[in-house]
């Protein structure tokens, strides 16, 4: 998740880009750089860090420029790393948001025809792709460069000879800012409000060119297109949110996104995650808070898919416990990689002789240099204090890592891996569906605004996720909630059920459906009022009060789509409530003390 912007007119580009760039940052930076057309050259300027490490004396002045911000997923933020990138004639200069796919073979096959490779990223093959391509014309040139590509991307070129910016989409934003003798490209629109409040969105598959007083865009068969002009009449601080109130709500609907690039990303960057090399022969997962949930989920998703044995632990109980002499494969998840708790584990795991492996957000965490393996999720930045797509992109994760066990294991068959990997496909087209409800679900998290105590129950694998509907529950709207394995209420909780106790029960239709049915009657004669969450059903809807259907799915994937249901139940209760729902009270993004 980069950010991307590019200006042609007849103002200096040095200030416009650089702000541009800054009201980017929220999409990730570790990185920034420019190139613009310096008569008939390219003068490039990238550096690690942060958009005012630039030195911004040293951009000439010229009226066409592209610019970028790096959030990393291929090589580590570096000098060399960082964006724009320039082809072998340092004539052509491109910056790239997204993850090619099959940059490797290009790449080889780049090298063997003579091209110098200056990063380690994937997006650098795109520049000299396009010196390849380049027949004098730059359209022409990224057409044939993007038919290659596989994976996603918003890519954006400039010529030393060519007083024009071209650009292509696919499943990466992009944007054009219309003005009046000036045109701008950006992956989001707080990037080009300064300059105009004219857009057109580019669809997957569109290429572009923009002089400064013209546009033309092509579809992706090449057919002449027209994008319609949208007038945005946003405030800066509303486009930074996507249009959205709050960043958990905007990250919320992220997450179709970023299981998509979570599942491209994994796919390919398990090339570099050798599990064959450990004797895996029993887990342990450790983290804290939603990442903890996230985990315990994990157990059912690696035990269920791999056979292997697998057991959780709290983060910040697993360094106090007794030093068994046994070395399970330790699994660490963070979102930020800096949780201090998760990070002494890490150490612990390591001392106590287990091999680690770390699942983080954050590209060169602590978490990442305390482990002998690491995998990213790609969820992009989270603002919001309550963690929504991270917990969504490390459950991709962990089934894609559980599919590799148990390929390796032979306990999964290969049509087995490939149905699973099918399902983790269909997944972000179910949460579409689920987010077309919003409406229906803001109206009963009314209801729930009004309740002291709010219960949340499931079963098997949707027991953690009754955990982590009550934690954001609690988190956001600060209401007392509990999440309980639906058959335990009777041993204890059933004395705090009343008819003013909302129970939020998870009917997903398992191998436990029936016993959950059970348990739900049980809960129904203590008078309690019961929203049920689950796929359509004519007894559960006859059980519960309310009931929010869900599409069918595999139930072993169901958690991803549920939880999305309770993320809006919290965002919903807390936003009636009048809560400070992206900062709340006496909470941190990065909890960096044990
Ligand atoms: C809840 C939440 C926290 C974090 C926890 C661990 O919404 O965000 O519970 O999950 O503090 O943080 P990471 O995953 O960064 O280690």
């Amino acid at each position: 998740m980069c950010g991307i912007v590019g200006y042609i007119g007849t103002d200096s580009v040095r200030d416009i880009i650089l702000k541009g760039l800054k009201r980017l940052e929220y999409r990730g930076y570790d990185s920034a750089g420019v190139a613009v057309k310096d008569g008939g050259q390219i003068s490039l300027l990238k550096k690690k860090g942060r958009i005012e490490d630039l030195p911004k004396d040293e951009i000439p002045g010229s009226n066409i420029g592209i610019g970028h911000t790096r959030w990393a997923t291929h090589g580590k933020p570096s000098d060399e790393n960082a964006h724009p990138f320039l082809d072998c004639s340092g004539n052509i200069s491109i910056i790239h948001n997204g993850i090619i796919d099959n940059f490797v073979s290009i790449k080889e096959d780049l090298i063997e025809r003579g091209h110098q490779f200056t990063s380690e990223t994937d997006s650098e093959v795109i520049a000299h792709l396009m010196e390849e391509n380049y027949e004098g014309d730059m359209v022409d040139a990224l057409q044939k460069t993007v038919e290659v590509l596989e994976g996603s991307y918003a890519i954006v070129a400039i010529h030393s000879k060519h007083d024009e910016i071209v650009a292509a989409r696919d499943q990466s934003p992009l944007v054009v800012g219309v003005g009046d003798g000036e045109n701008l490209l950006a992956s989001d629109v707080p990037a080009i409000l300064d300059h105009t409040q004219d857009v057109k969105y580019l669809q997957d598959g569109d290429i572009v060119r923009l002089k400064k007083d013209f546009v033309e865009i092509w579809d992706m068969d090449g057919n002449p297109v027209e994008r319609e002009t949208k007038t945005v009449d946003w405030t800066i601080e509303d486009a930074e949110k996507g249009g959205y109130e709050h960043y958990m709500m905007k990250e919320i609907h992220e997450q179709p996104q970023a299981i998509h690039d979570s599942i491209l990303g994994r796919l390919k960057g398990f090339e570099k995650l050798d599990l064959k090399k450990y004797r895996i022969d029993s887990i342990r997962l450790i983290a804290c808070g939603t990442s903890f949930h996230a985990a315990l989920v994990g157990k059912y998703i690696i035990e269920e898919i791999s056979g292997i044995p697998c057991m959780v632990e709290m983060a910040s109980e697993y360094r106090y416990s007794s030093r068994l002499s046994e070395y399970p494969f330790t699994i660490l998840l963070s979102q930020s990689g800096e949780t201090a708790d998760t990070l002494a584990a890490a150490k612990e795991a390591s001392h106590r002789g287990c091999k680690t492996l770390g699942i983080t957000n954050v590209l060169d965490s602590s978490l990442t240099r305390e482990v002998d393996e690491v995998v990213y999720t790609q969820a992009g930045p989270e603002i919001g204090v309550a963690a929504t797509k991270t917990f969504t992109t490390q459950l991709i994760v962990l089934y894609l890592v559980a599919i590799e066990l148990g390929l390796m294991k032979r306990t999964l068959s290969v049509d087995k891996a490939e149905t699973y990997r099918d399902e983790l496909r269909r997944l972000p087209r179910l949460v579409e569906k689920i987010l077309d409800k919003s409406e229906d679900i803001k109206e009963l998290s009314k209801i729930l605004a009004a309740a002291e105590d709010i219960f949340f129950v499931g079963r098997n694998i949707n027991y953690p996720v009754a955990l982590e509907g009550a934690l954001k529950l609690k988190e956001i709207a600060y209401i007392h909630a509990a999440g309980y394995p639906a058959g335990e209420l009777k041993h204890g909780p059933f004395a705090l059920l009343t008819d003013d106790t909302p129970v939020i029960s998870l009917c997903i239709k398992d191998n436990t459906f029936q016993k959950m049915l059970g348990n739900v009657g049980e809960i129904a004669a203590r008078g309690s009022p019961i929203f049920g969450v689950g796929e359509k059903d004519k007894e559960t809807e006859k059980l519960c009060d309310y009931h929010v259907h869900i599409p069918e799915v595999l139930p072993l994937f169901s958690p991803i789509i549920v939880n999305v249901v309770l993320q809006l139940f919290a965002y919903y209760t807390a936003y009636e409530l009048g809560r400070d729902i992206d900062k709340p009270r006496n909470l941190a993004k990065s909890v960096t003390v044990e």
